[in-house]
Parts: structure tokens; sequence; C-alpha cells
């Protein structure tokens, strides 16, 4: 029997313009998702989610680890169980950190020596199955773990090399509907494609000058190129009231930037802050209606829970 965890993620900066050919900068959070995987000498396949009832992706993780080439396993037997430390309401990405923790977990128990390319390959084909649309940046992070500047489906996939970042993450309280805000921006797209194409464009720049930053761990700056990909995301029409108020109130209390992260309409918002400033941000956004979440970025990614508790003792 084994055990793997992957990690949540959050979209640093880059989200829509990400789905049209764009850079983006993700990172892993130490939200974290199990799955425990075990031989069944009947031949059988049961999938236990827990209180999570959707199955879909596991059980297109699994339909793919099967049906590679190459793969030649008499007994397939196999029980899988997985829990999860987050919802799936706060947009940290359960489905891409169990489609990847199965894809791993199955790798591991039946000794296929899998690349992180292969997990990343499989996963994203597992999750395109189940939802018919997604970048891939939410299974580079549960794959790779870290901060990744990525461009969809993985053509590229760039691990950031930084130690720690200084991130507040609040939520709304708000469940977003992924599928619809990008179809709306996609909307958009069509009315006015020459004005939504200069807005990704941009975004594409700010995700460049930012990972640059990044790199340099100059965040005050990097705070900035984030209000800006902000007001892009205004532009677009997927920020809202709530978000609006919870970024309000982090800049007022001192923060370097915020926006929201992800398809927007809810789900969470991030910001850059200085070490002193941050209980007076956490405060100031909890005080907005936000709920501060206890995560730390650049998490580590897929692995036998064993490997990892090594890794952090
Ligand atoms: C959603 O969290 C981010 C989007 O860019 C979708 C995607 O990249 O898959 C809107």
């Amino acid at each position: 029997m084994i055990t793997v965890s992957a990690p949540g993620k959050l979209m640093i900066m880059g989200e829509h313009a990400v789905l049209y050919g764009h850079p983006c900068i993700v990172t892993a959070v130490d939200e974290r998702l199990t799955v425990t995987a075990d031989h069944l000498s009947d031949g059988h396949i049961t999938v236990d989610t827990g209180k999570e009832t959707d199955t879909r992706f596991v059980d297109a993780a699994i339909a793919k680890f099967f049906a590679t080439k190459g793969i030649h396993i008499k007994d397939r037997g196999v029980s899988l169980t997985t829990r999860s430390a987050f919802t799936s309401q706060i947009g940290f990405g359960s489905s891409s950190a169990v489609s990847v923790a199965t894809i791993k977990a199955l790798s591991i128990l039946f000794g296929v020596p899998f690349s992180q390319r292969d997990v990343f390959d499989m996963a994203y084909a597992a999750m395109l199955d189940v939802q018919g649309l997604g970048s891939g940046f939410d299974v580079a992070a549960a794959t790779y773990g870290g901060t990744i500047y990525f461009v969809a489906g993985g053509k590229m996939i760039e691990p950031l090399a930084l130690d720690a970042m200084p991130l507040v993450v609040g939520y709304t309280g708000v469940k977003a509907s992924t599928t619809a805000l990008v179809h709306q921006v996609a909307e958009k797209k069509e009315h006015n494609p020459e004005k939504v194409g200069r807005i990704f464009q941009a975004i594409a720049g700010l995700v460049d000058k930012a990972k640059v930053q990044i790199l340099e761990g100059d965040w005050e700056r990097v705070g900035k190129f984030m209000d800006f990909n902000q007001e892009y995301l205004r532009d677009l029409g997927v920020s809202s009231q709530k978000l609006e108020d919870l970024i309000g109130a982090a800049h007022e209390s001192g923060a370097w930037g915020a926006k929201l992260s992800g398809a927007g309409g809810g789900d969470c918002m991030i910001a850059l802050v200085p070490p002193e400033k941050r209980e007076v941000v956490i405060a100031a956004i909890t005080a907005a209606g936000g709920q501060v979440m206890p995560v730390h970025a650049h998490a580590e990614g897929v692995n036998e829970v064993s490997v990892l508790r090594k890794n952090t003792l």
C-alpha cells in the first residue's frame, strides 16, 4: 500500500490569457490532497473519495493509466482512497491535484517508472477528458510543485528558483464557475477581438516582467505588476465586488500589490505583503469579509508521503 500527496495551487498572474497561448505564473500551495492505493486480489477497482462525491477525475485518471501504451499489467485490481485538506469550493485545484496524485500513486504501486512529464501529460489528458478545457497550469503545479512559468498544455514548464513568497490569500466565500467565466471571456473576445487581444498581450508582458522580478526577489515590483494585471482582469469583466473589497482592503493596509487569483467571479484573492505589514493586512481582509487562508506558496510537488516527510525533516 502506498500514499502519495499532491499540492493545491494558486494562479499568481496570467489567468485567462494563458488559455490563448500566453504565459502565466502559478505556485503550488501547502494545502494537500492524498491518494492511497493498494492491490485488490479480486481484480476489481474501487474508489473511495470520502465526502467529495465527484469521482470523475479519479475515474478518468485510472482509465488513462491503464490505457497507456506499453503498460502491461495482468492483475489490475486496485483500491484508491482520496482525502483532501481543502474543499473543491475554494479554487485551490482539487481536480488537478486528485488527477495527478492518482496517476502518481498507480505508477508507484504497479512499478511503472514515470517521469514528471509523463505524470503531467497523463493527468492533463485525463482532466481534459472530464472538463474539456483548461490550460493545465493547475496540473503542472500539482506535479512539479514550486512556482512555475507556464504555457498552455505544458509547451513550457519552467520552475522558478525562489526561497519563499510573501503571500496572503483571502477567500471570498463565493464559489465561482471557471467554465462560465472562461466562456464569458471567450464571448467578449469574439465581440471585440482587437481590444481583448491587446489586453492579453499586455497581461503577457506583465507576466514576463514579473518573472524577472520574482527571480530577483523584488516583491514590491511584482506587487505593482499584479496591480496592473488586476486592472486588465477588471476590463475583462471577471472581477466582483467582493473581490474588489478584499483587494482594496489589502492595498489600504499596506500590501505591495493584490489581485484575484484564478478565473475570477469569487474564489480567492492574493496579496504580496511586506513582512511587517502581514498581520495588519490579514486583519483588514478579514474585516472586509474575507477568510484568510493559512497557506504557504511554493510547496513541494506530488510525491510519496514518506519521501515528502524525509524532505521536510
Ligand atoms: C482558472 O483558474 C484559470 C484560467 O486561466 C483557466 C485555465 O488556465 O485553465 C481561467
